[in-house]
């Protein structure tokens, strides 16, 4: 892995501003906050710095709101949920360049905590055009990354600001990047992956850098029936990319090239409709009835991914192996979720996941906590996974 600087790095800043990018885009419900997990993660950051007497300007994101100011995207809506988690006291600029700005850091005291408006109000954000860099670096003398989940993104608060002012990662990006190091970069083998979800389709790339990696790919959820289907079984009314065949019998090939085990299921729950309690039963993958549909793997398949669960000592994880969200659909998510937080709880497994679903289903089995690393990142995750150079990490390691 490439060098970064980290907060030890990092000394006599009281007094000092310090714009710190984090990803405060979280889910809201009727004007609340639902889920402050994101806002926890970056508090370590925000704290550490303000207790080291700097003035704390943080830049954030919320919604894609394409350039121009959007009411219900505005940073305002997040700021009272930021003061709750931090516990301490939070400021809020109407702008995040420009005299709003400039009037609020110059009322800050050491170790006080600014939010400024949403970058995303401007069009030079995701174009990440110099003179909105230039605008927005004049508020600061240093610049602290602790965005992992938006460095998939080269804009101006993501990258652009690293290239102006000496640039650090913060302790989430820090735990991120060490967490995925482990996961990925330089793994203890075996490694085996756990691949969920509805779609093959968008997770192609993310695939084919996989088998080259990893001793195991287990696929599972919808698209684990393109791949059977493309192996010649019959899946019935089941989701599944007909067109894709092709793509995944590449995929198997690359696979078999690479000396990487493809797991399928052997078994399946279907059901005839989609929906929480519906009638179902166990089948095995050879007997999928013509009018039903697979809405998770069966019980002998999560024996045989346990199993490689057990063998393994580092394991990545995205995506279902079923329709967790409705019971009884998400028995195999939680089985094997359990049988990887037993594992890693013993130290016999590293265990990294992340990813859209991916979190919901690890909190919905109880054992998000109990796993090395989960991160709440989707997009920068899935990239990661592809094997991309994510530009708000490259741009830290060029200027360590
Ligand atoms: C996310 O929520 O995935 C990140 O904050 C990035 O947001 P974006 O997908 O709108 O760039
Ligand atoms: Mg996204």
């Amino acid at each position: 892995m490439a060098a970064f600087k980290t907060l030890d790095d990092l000394t006599d800043i009281a007094g000092k501003r310090v714009l710190v990018r984090v990803d405060l885009n979280v889910p809201v419900t009727d004007g609340k906050v639902s889920d402050t997990t994101r806002i926890e993660r970056v508090a370590p950051t925000i704290r550490e710095l303000s207790q080291k007497g700097a003035k704390v300007i943080l830049l954030a994101h919320f919604g894609r709101p394409k350039g121009e100011p959007v009411a219900d995207m505005s940073l305002s809506l997040i700021a009272p949920a930021v003061e709750e988690v931090l516990d301490q006291r939070v400021a809020f600029a109407s702008d995040c360049i420009g005299a709003p700005a400039a009037d609020a850091i110059a009322k800050m005291n050491n170790g006080d905590i600014l939010l400024l408006e949403n970058t995303r109000f401007h069009k030079g954000e995701e174009k990440n055009t110099p003179e909105f860099v230039a605008e927005l670096a004049k508020n600061g003398d240093i610049y602290v990354n602790d965005a992992f989940s938006a460095a998939h993104r080269a804009h101006a608060s993501t990258e652009g600001l690293a290239h102006h002012l000496p640039a650090y990662a913060g302790r989430t990006m820090q735990a991120e990047l060490e967490a995925l190091e482990k996961g990925l970069g330089n793994p203890a083998r075996p490694v085996v992956a756990i691949v969920g979800g509805a779609k093959v389709s968008t997770k192609i790339d993310l695939l084919m850098n996989l088998v080259k990696k990893v001793d195991a790919l287990v696929i599972g959820g919808g698209m684990a029936n393109t791949f059977l289907a493309a192996n010649g079984t019959n899946v019935g009314k089941s989701l599944c990319e007909h067109d894709l065949a092709d793509t995944a019998k590449q995929i198997m090939l690359e696979a078999a090239t690479a000396g990487c085990a493809i797991v399928l299921p052997s078994d399946g729950v279907v059901a005839r409709e989609f929906k929480a309690g519906a009638d179902n039963e166990t089948v095995d993958i050879n007997a999928i009835p013509a009018d039903a549909m697979v809405l998770d793997v069966g019980p002998k398949s999560v024996e045989a991914v346990n199993a490689w669960i057990g063998r393994a000592a580092t394991l990545v994880w995205n995506g279902p192996l079923g329709a967790f969200e409705i019971a009884p659909f998400d028995k195999a998510t939680v089985a094997a979720a359990r049988h990887a937080a037993d594992c890693t709880r013993e130290g016999q497994l590293v265990s990294v996941a992340g990813g859209g679903d991916t979190v919901s289903a690890l909190n919905h089995a109880g054992v998000a906590d109990d796993f090395t690393y989960v991160s709440t990142a989707g997009g920068a995750f899935l990239e990661w996974m592809e094997g991309k150079e994510l530009p708000g990490v490259a741009v830290l390691s060029r200027t360590a």
